[in-house]
Protein backbone atom coordinates (compact mmCIF):
# COMPACT_ATOMS: atom_id res chain seq x y z
CA UNK A 1 0.00 0.00 0.00
CA UNK A 2 1.20 3.46 -0.99
CA UNK A 3 2.11 5.77 1.85
CA UNK A 4 1.81 9.05 -0.51
CA UNK A 5 -0.47 11.52 0.60
CA UNK A 6 -1.42 15.32 -0.99
CA UNK A 7 -1.44 18.47 1.80
CA UNK A 8 -3.03 21.47 -0.29
CA UNK A 9 -0.83 24.24 0.52
CA UNK A 10 -3.14 27.42 -0.37
CA UNK A 11 -6.70 28.08 -1.56
CA UNK A 12 -5.61 28.38 -5.35
CA UNK A 13 -2.39 26.59 -6.10
CA UNK A 14 0.49 24.19 -4.58
CA UNK A 15 0.24 21.23 -2.65
CA UNK A 16 3.09 19.59 -0.79
CA UNK A 17 3.54 15.38 -1.71
CA UNK A 18 5.19 13.43 0.90
CA UNK A 19 5.56 9.54 1.53
CA UNK A 20 7.63 9.05 -1.75
CA UNK A 21 11.10 8.92 -2.86
CA UNK A 22 11.26 9.92 -6.76
CA UNK A 23 14.07 8.51 -7.64
CA UNK A 24 12.10 4.91 -6.85
CA UNK A 25 8.46 5.27 -8.01
CA UNK A 26 5.88 3.63 -8.75
CA UNK A 27 3.36 3.51 -11.78
CA UNK A 28 0.42 4.27 -9.15
CA UNK A 29 2.58 6.90 -7.42
CA UNK A 30 3.69 8.37 -10.35
CA UNK A 31 -0.29 8.35 -12.01
CA UNK A 32 -0.76 10.46 -8.37
CA UNK A 33 1.09 13.19 -8.34
CA UNK A 34 0.58 13.83 -12.44
CA UNK A 35 -3.12 14.15 -11.38
CA UNK A 36 -2.01 16.38 -8.29
CA UNK A 37 0.16 18.44 -10.26
CA UNK A 38 -2.70 19.28 -12.64
CA UNK A 39 -5.23 19.72 -9.99
CA UNK A 40 -2.87 22.09 -8.18
CA UNK A 41 -0.05 23.74 -10.79
CA UNK A 42 2.79 22.95 -8.69
CA UNK A 43 3.86 20.15 -6.52
CA UNK A 44 6.64 19.70 -3.92
CA UNK A 45 8.19 17.14 -2.46
CA UNK A 46 11.06 17.64 0.62
CA UNK A 47 14.28 15.19 1.66
CA UNK A 48 14.18 13.59 -1.93
CA UNK A 49 18.16 14.32 -2.66
CA UNK A 50 17.63 13.17 -6.28
CA UNK A 51 21.19 12.39 -8.46
CA UNK A 52 21.27 14.15 -12.10
CA UNK A 53 20.54 10.76 -13.42
CA UNK A 54 17.47 10.13 -11.02
CA UNK A 55 16.44 13.50 -12.14
CA UNK A 56 16.59 13.57 -15.40
CA UNK A 57 14.69 9.78 -15.52
CA UNK A 58 11.90 11.30 -13.02
CA UNK A 59 11.91 14.04 -15.77
CA UNK A 60 11.59 11.24 -18.66
CA UNK A 61 8.66 10.01 -17.17
CA UNK A 62 6.67 13.29 -18.08
CA UNK A 63 7.73 13.11 -21.57
CA UNK A 64 10.58 14.65 -23.76
CA UNK A 65 13.39 16.82 -22.46
CA UNK A 66 13.38 19.86 -23.56
CA UNK A 67 16.42 21.22 -23.08
CA UNK A 68 16.74 25.31 -22.47
CA UNK A 69 19.10 26.97 -25.29
CA UNK A 70 19.99 29.98 -23.08
CA UNK A 71 21.14 28.21 -19.50
CA UNK A 72 24.39 27.00 -18.76
CA UNK A 73 24.44 22.87 -19.34
CA UNK A 74 25.55 20.95 -16.22
CA UNK A 75 29.05 19.95 -18.26
CA UNK A 76 28.39 16.27 -17.03
CA UNK A 77 24.78 16.15 -17.48
CA UNK A 78 23.84 18.54 -20.70
CA UNK A 79 20.04 18.01 -20.93
CA UNK A 80 20.12 19.57 -16.72
CA UNK A 81 20.47 23.50 -16.81
CA UNK A 82 22.46 25.00 -14.20
CA UNK A 83 20.38 28.37 -12.45
CA UNK A 84 23.35 29.60 -10.76
CA UNK A 85 23.65 32.86 -8.31
CA UNK A 86 26.92 33.89 -7.83
CA UNK A 87 27.23 35.87 -4.37
CA UNK A 88 27.81 39.08 -6.06
CA UNK A 89 24.90 39.21 -8.02
CA UNK A 90 22.21 41.46 -7.51
CA UNK A 91 19.60 40.02 -9.91
CA UNK A 92 18.29 36.48 -10.43
CA UNK A 93 17.54 34.15 -12.81
CA UNK A 94 13.60 34.31 -13.01
CA UNK A 95 13.29 37.40 -11.05
CA UNK A 96 10.65 38.42 -13.29
CA UNK A 97 7.29 36.59 -12.95
CA UNK A 98 7.04 34.11 -15.91
CA UNK A 99 6.07 30.62 -17.68
CA UNK A 100 8.79 28.54 -18.87
CA UNK A 101 9.60 28.82 -22.35
CA UNK A 102 6.49 30.68 -23.64
CA UNK A 103 8.72 32.46 -26.50
CA UNK A 104 8.30 28.81 -27.88
CA UNK A 105 5.91 27.68 -29.98
CA UNK A 106 5.23 24.84 -27.51
CA UNK A 107 5.93 26.18 -24.28
CA UNK A 108 7.54 23.61 -21.44
CA UNK A 109 4.95 21.42 -20.18
CA UNK A 110 6.92 21.22 -16.96
CA UNK A 111 9.67 22.44 -14.67
CA UNK A 112 11.55 20.19 -12.75
CA UNK A 113 13.36 21.64 -10.05
CA UNK A 114 16.14 20.78 -7.73
CA UNK A 115 17.41 22.45 -4.79
CA UNK A 116 21.51 21.82 -4.64
CA UNK A 117 22.90 24.10 -3.08
CA UNK A 118 20.92 27.17 -0.88
CA UNK A 119 21.68 30.71 1.07
CA UNK A 120 21.34 30.31 4.86
CA UNK A 121 17.73 32.39 4.35
CA UNK A 122 15.69 33.18 1.32
CA UNK A 123 16.28 32.72 -2.33
CA UNK A 124 11.81 31.26 -2.24
CA UNK A 125 10.20 30.50 -5.30
CA UNK A 126 6.89 31.94 -5.99
CA UNK A 127 3.61 30.63 -7.78
CA UNK A 128 0.94 31.94 -9.30
CA UNK A 129 -2.50 30.29 -10.46
CA UNK A 130 -2.99 31.00 -13.87
CA UNK A 131 -6.45 29.22 -13.81
CA UNK A 132 -7.69 31.28 -10.56
CA UNK A 133 -6.72 34.48 -12.50
CA UNK A 134 -8.99 33.28 -15.50
CA UNK A 135 -11.65 32.34 -13.35
CA UNK A 136 -11.84 35.65 -11.07
CA UNK A 137 -11.95 37.99 -14.22
CA UNK A 138 -14.56 40.20 -14.86
CA UNK A 139 -17.28 38.22 -17.33
CA UNK A 140 -16.71 41.48 -19.81
CA UNK A 141 -12.67 41.56 -19.31
CA UNK A 142 -12.81 37.41 -19.16
CA UNK A 143 -14.29 37.87 -22.92
CA UNK A 144 -12.02 40.26 -24.30
CA UNK A 145 -8.84 37.92 -23.24
CA UNK A 146 -10.61 35.06 -24.67
CA UNK A 147 -10.77 37.00 -28.12
CA UNK A 148 -7.22 37.72 -27.96
CA UNK A 149 -4.06 36.74 -28.76
CA UNK A 150 -0.24 38.01 -27.27
CA UNK A 151 3.57 37.66 -29.07
CA UNK A 152 6.08 35.97 -26.26
CA UNK A 153 9.80 36.79 -27.19
CA UNK A 154 12.81 35.47 -25.87
CA UNK A 155 14.93 38.48 -26.54
CA UNK A 156 15.34 39.27 -22.62
CA UNK A 157 17.88 37.12 -22.63
CA UNK A 158 20.15 38.86 -25.08
CA UNK A 159 20.26 41.96 -22.47
CA UNK A 160 24.06 43.59 -22.90
CA UNK A 161 23.51 44.24 -18.66
CA UNK A 162 22.35 40.73 -17.74
CA UNK A 163 24.76 39.64 -15.01
CA UNK A 164 23.81 36.00 -15.48
CA UNK A 165 25.65 34.41 -18.37
CA UNK A 166 23.07 33.15 -21.10
CA UNK A 167 23.57 31.35 -24.48
CA UNK A 168 22.92 34.75 -26.58
CA UNK A 169 22.59 32.69 -29.89
CA UNK A 170 19.74 31.09 -29.00
CA UNK A 171 17.44 34.07 -29.97
CA UNK A 172 14.62 33.21 -32.36
CA UNK A 173 11.47 34.46 -33.78
CA UNK A 174 8.63 35.33 -31.19
CA UNK A 175 5.90 33.30 -31.65
CA UNK A 176 1.66 33.83 -30.52
CA UNK A 177 -0.44 32.16 -27.91
CA UNK A 178 -3.88 32.94 -26.91
CA UNK A 179 -4.44 35.05 -24.21
CA UNK A 180 -6.20 32.00 -22.33
CA UNK A 181 -5.66 28.92 -23.14
CA UNK A 182 -6.88 25.49 -22.98
CA UNK A 183 -5.02 23.21 -20.47
CA UNK A 184 -3.44 20.70 -23.17
CA UNK A 185 -4.72 17.60 -20.26
CA UNK A 186 -7.53 18.88 -18.55
CA UNK A 187 -9.37 21.91 -20.62
CA UNK A 188 -8.97 23.77 -17.74
CA UNK A 189 -8.78 27.53 -19.41
CA UNK A 190 -5.99 29.99 -18.07
CA UNK A 191 -4.33 32.88 -18.39
CA UNK A 192 -1.76 33.05 -20.55
CA UNK A 193 0.51 36.59 -20.48
CA UNK A 194 3.41 36.91 -18.69
CA UNK A 195 5.83 40.37 -18.10
CA UNK A 196 8.98 38.79 -19.26
CA UNK A 197 8.57 36.99 -22.26
CA UNK A 198 4.89 38.63 -23.61
CA UNK A 199 5.82 41.86 -25.80
CA UNK A 200 2.48 42.63 -26.95
CA UNK A 201 -1.27 41.67 -28.23
CA UNK A 202 -1.55 41.11 -31.54
CA UNK A 203 -2.71 43.66 -33.41
CA UNK A 204 -2.18 45.98 -31.00
CA UNK A 205 1.35 48.63 -30.91
CA UNK A 206 3.17 47.75 -27.80
CA UNK A 207 1.70 51.16 -26.13
CA UNK A 208 -1.69 49.99 -26.75
CA UNK A 209 -1.07 46.82 -25.23
CA UNK A 210 0.94 47.89 -22.20
CA UNK A 211 -2.28 49.11 -19.82
CA UNK A 212 -4.08 45.82 -20.47
CA UNK A 213 -1.25 43.46 -20.47
CA UNK A 214 0.12 45.47 -17.02
CA UNK A 215 -2.93 45.12 -15.57
CA UNK A 216 -3.43 41.52 -16.20
CA UNK A 217 0.36 40.73 -14.53
CA UNK A 218 -1.12 42.47 -12.08
CA UNK A 219 -3.98 40.87 -11.33
CA UNK A 220 -2.72 37.46 -11.73
CA UNK A 221 -0.04 37.45 -9.26
CA UNK A 222 -2.20 39.11 -6.52
CA UNK A 223 -1.68 37.10 -3.26
CA UNK A 224 -4.55 35.47 -3.09
CA UNK A 225 -3.60 33.80 -5.97
CA UNK A 226 -0.15 32.56 -4.81
CA UNK A 227 1.92 30.27 -2.82
CA UNK A 228 5.76 30.64 -1.59
CA UNK A 229 7.69 27.64 -1.78
CA UNK A 230 11.50 27.53 0.87
CA UNK A 231 13.57 25.03 -0.05
CA UNK A 232 15.11 23.18 2.06
CA UNK A 233 18.14 20.46 1.38
CA UNK A 234 17.24 17.54 -1.21
CA UNK A 235 13.92 19.48 -1.92
CA UNK A 236 12.47 19.26 -5.41
CA UNK A 237 9.53 21.54 -7.27
CA UNK A 238 7.18 20.18 -10.06
CA UNK A 239 5.36 22.68 -11.93
CA UNK A 240 3.52 22.90 -14.67
CA UNK A 241 4.03 26.02 -17.27
CA UNK A 242 0.37 26.44 -18.19
CA UNK A 243 -1.12 26.55 -15.09
CA UNK A 244 1.25 28.66 -13.07
CA UNK A 245 3.87 31.35 -13.33
CA UNK A 246 6.76 31.28 -11.26
CA UNK A 247 8.94 34.30 -9.51
CA UNK A 248 12.84 33.88 -7.89
CA UNK A 249 13.42 35.78 -5.16
CA UNK A 250 16.62 37.92 -5.09
CA UNK A 251 17.02 38.38 -1.52
CA UNK A 252 20.17 36.83 -0.49
CA UNK A 253 22.55 38.75 -1.84
CA UNK A 254 26.08 38.17 -0.98
CA UNK A 255 25.17 33.88 -0.91
CA UNK A 256 25.38 31.86 -3.79
CA UNK A 257 22.35 29.61 -5.03
CA UNK A 258 22.43 26.46 -7.30
CA UNK A 259 19.24 24.73 -8.75
CA UNK A 260 18.98 22.24 -11.73
CA UNK A 261 16.43 22.48 -13.82
CA UNK A 262 14.93 19.91 -16.41
CA UNK A 263 12.14 21.07 -18.58
CA UNK A 264 9.41 19.16 -19.94
CA UNK A 265 8.28 19.41 -23.34
CA UNK A 266 4.86 20.54 -24.35
CA UNK A 267 2.55 21.24 -26.96
CA UNK A 268 1.47 24.16 -28.87
CA UNK A 269 -1.58 26.28 -26.95
CA UNK A 270 -4.93 26.79 -28.14
C1 LIG B 1 13.29 29.63 -12.81
O1 LIG B 1 12.76 30.68 -13.13
O2 LIG B 1 13.17 28.62 -13.48
C2 LIG B 1 14.13 29.58 -11.56
C3 LIG B 1 13.32 29.55 -10.32
C4 LIG B 1 14.18 29.57 -9.10
O3 LIG B 1 15.41 29.56 -9.21
O4 LIG B 1 13.63 29.59 -7.98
Amino acid sequence: MTALSIRKLTGHVGAEVSGVALGDLSEEDFAAIRRALFAHGVVFFRDQRLTPEDHIAFAERWGAIDVNRFFTPLASHPCIAEVRTLPEQKTVIGGIWHADHSYNPAPAMATILVARELPDYGGDTLFASMTAAYAHLSDGLRATVDGLKAWHSDASFAAPQSEHAFNQNGITEPTLHPMAIRHPETGQKALFVNGDFTTHIDGWTEAESAPLLEYLYHFATQPEFCCRFTWSEGAVAVWDNRLVQHFATADYQGQGRLMHRVTVAGVPLS
